[in-house]
């Protein structure tokens, strides 16, 4: 898989994509991401990227020329499968989601800020609208980042047990139940017997059971919620 993010602040992602899982999927080979600065694409001698609205109102605006200029050349290089604009304002991204984009071969990610981006880019350049979750970031580069890792974590042979990402919360729609490590008796506090019971038929059951358990207590929608 290939992401290409287009941002206006490219430094933020140095950190989140230099460790751990994201690291070595890019090591692999399975996954490769390019971060580029849109204001590369400016053509205003101060690098501009904003300007304000029309008829006024708070906050400026992103403005179509760069960040066209920058989609029309990534895509006369890359066939993306979707070319997504992070905002607040786009479907919530889940992980039947995440399931879905992590079968695509190329993704666009574009990053917002300020007030938003011109709405001629949305609707004649945009495919997806993605929002992380019901609240307002400063900018779209968190939420390219979550995404990002969500994805890359799918990919088959990233994760080193194959079936780990099988088994993460929400991938059969139920939370995940508890898990303990050793020792067996900490401070008083003990293990569930039935993990050291050897029982395997039981001990899928209790799993099923607790994982149940904890999506009615805390996520009640999640047994409700089969949408893409
Ligand atoms: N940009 C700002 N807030 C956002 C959110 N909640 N999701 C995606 N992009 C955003």
């Amino acid at each position: 898989m290939r992401i290409d993010i287009l941002s206006i602040f490219p430094e933020m992602f140095k950190g989140p994509f230099s460790h751990s899982i994201i690291k070595r999927a890019q090591e692999k080979g399975l996954a490769e991401i390019h971060v580029h600065d849109i204001r590369i694409y400016s053509k205003n001698k101060h690098k501009k990227v904003d300007d304000y609205p029309y008829a006024g109102g708070a906050g400026m605006v992103m403005m179509a020329e760069p960040i066209v200029s920058a989609i029309e050349d990534l895509k006369s290089k890359t066939n993306y499968d979707a070319i997504v604009f992070m905002t607040p304002d786009g479907k919530v991204f889940n992980q039947n989601i995440a399931n879905h984009f992590s079968s695509f071969d190329n993704i666009l990610l574009l990053c917002g800020h300020y007030k938003g981006i011109d709405e001629r880019i949305r609707e004649n350049y945009i495919t997806h609208e993605m929002s992380i979750g019901d609240y307002v970031l400063s900018g779209g580069e968190l939420a390219a980042m979550i995404v990002t890792d969500a994805l890359i974590r799918l990919i088959p042979g990233v994760l080193g047990d194959e079936t780990s990402a099988l088994s993460d919360s929400f991938q059969d729609g139920l939370l995940s139940p508890p898990v303990y490590t050793r020792p067996f008796d900490f401070k008083g506090f003990k293990v569930p017997e039935i993990l050291l019971s050897g029982n395997e038929k039981a001990i899928v059951e209790w799993k099923y059971q607790k994982a149940l358990e904890r999506t009615q207590n805390r996520r009640p929608d999640l047994l409700k919620n089969d949408e893409l």
